[in-house]
């Protein structure tokens, strides 16, 4: 599926950056294939519009914020969060041309990060409930990864690479199998539940809360259509650490993965840099693998050149659901594979 072919994915919220990043001034962030810039507005609030003036097409991320509103840098043209340009200074004694405008996007601040929606978005966020627990949230990922947002997603719910990524850090070599895998499917996408045994060196002793060599951890994995998942597990200690992952789709070819997590423990009890130093660890052995795969995952599991196994039923539920999604808005997978890809059939004929 060619991410920035489907109209219908422009309808879901992406997180695309840290708020804090817009304190140096407009950003730009490429979305789905289209460029956008944002910038914080007059209250704090972020606001985002096409990276591209009406005037003379300069880029607007090259401009300056100005009160509140966007400042070309080229000559100066002035915009508001609608788009509507509200300044031209070669004519200020006269009234804005009302073409004098650039598209706006849906823009909102949520849990420390922009999140923008190219148009009407079809559902609201997911509200984490630890927010309103007041557990404290701790920021990770913020980066471009060379792989596509399906091949990221269904890699965070695939146990069968444990053994084999992740065989530096937690993964058991020997070990291919998870004990126990229930998939419940949900409206928003599904919840994977999954009890697995895993290894726990020194360096994550005072992230799990136990000095065990190995531990069991439960999990409860949430896929959210299309592209983010709520990983939430309890520590040996009782601790419990839920993590969220948004694999942002910049074009299709490349993500931005965007990820943090809540504890119901103290910075004291365990300091976010060694979290990050140990998820560091463990998320570069997926990126490593994920930037070889193919950036476009077949959503149409009749016309596909991979194959499957068990474990893989979390990847192929998300297919399920995103070819269900495209067909609902009238849409046909639109896809870039590799030339030998033939549909199923005629791979089985040969
Ligand atoms: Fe933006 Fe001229 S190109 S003001
Ligand atoms: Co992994």
């Amino acid at each position: 599926m060619l991410v920035t072919r489907q109209p219908v994915l422009r309808r879901f919220w992406y997180a695309v950056m840290p708020m804090h990043r817009l304190d140096a001034g407009p950003q730009p962030f490429r979305l789905l294939g289209e460029d956008i810039v944002l910038w914080k507005t007059a209250d704090g609030t972020p606001a985002a519009v096409r990276d591209r003036c009406c005037h003379r097409t300069a880029k607007l991320s090259k401009g300056f914020v100005e009160g509140g509103h966007i400042v070309c840098g080229y000559h100066g043209w002035t915009y508001d969060c609608s788009g509507a340009c509200v300044k031209i200074p070669q004519a200020a004694d006269q009234p804005v041309p009302p073409g004098a405008k650039v598209p706006a996007y849906h823009c909102q601040e949520r849990f420390g990060y922009a999140w923008v929606a190219l148009d009407e978005p079809l559902r609201d966020l997911p509200l984490p409930e630890e927010e309103s627990l007041g557990w404290r949230r701790v920021h990770q990922f913020d980066e471009t990864w060379r792989t596509g947002a399906l091949r990221l997603m269904e890699n965070s719910f695939d146990s069968a690479h444990f053994a084999f990524v992740h065989k530096g850090t937690f993964g058991q070599a020997d070990q291919h199998k998870p004990q126990h895998f229930s998939i419940t499917e949900t409206d928003y996408g599904f919840e994977a539940r999954m009890v697995i045994t895993i290894n726990n060196p020194p360096e994550s002793h005072r992230i799990t809360g136990s000095t065990e060599p190995t531990t069991e951890r439960r999990f409860s994995n949430q896929w959210h259509l299309p592209f983010l998942r709520r990983l939430g597990l309890v520590y040996p200690s009782g601790v419990q650490h839920v993590i969220y992952t948004c694999a942002t789709p910049i074009d299709d070819e490349r993500i931005q993965l965007i990820q943090w997590l809540y504890r119901n423990d103290t910075e004291a009890d365990c300091p976010a840099d060694l979290i990050n130093d140990w998820d560091t660890r463990v998320v570069m052995e997926d990126k490593e693998i994920l930037e070889t795969v193919n950036a476009d995952a077949p959503v149409d599991v009749g016309r596909r050149d991979e194959q499957s196994m068990a474990s893989d039923r979390p990847g192929l539920i998300m297919r399920k659901r995103l070819l269900a999604l495209l067909q609902a808005h009238g849409e046909a997978e639109a896809h870039g594979w590799p030339r030998n890809a033939q549909p199923r059939e005629e791979v089985a004929a040969c």
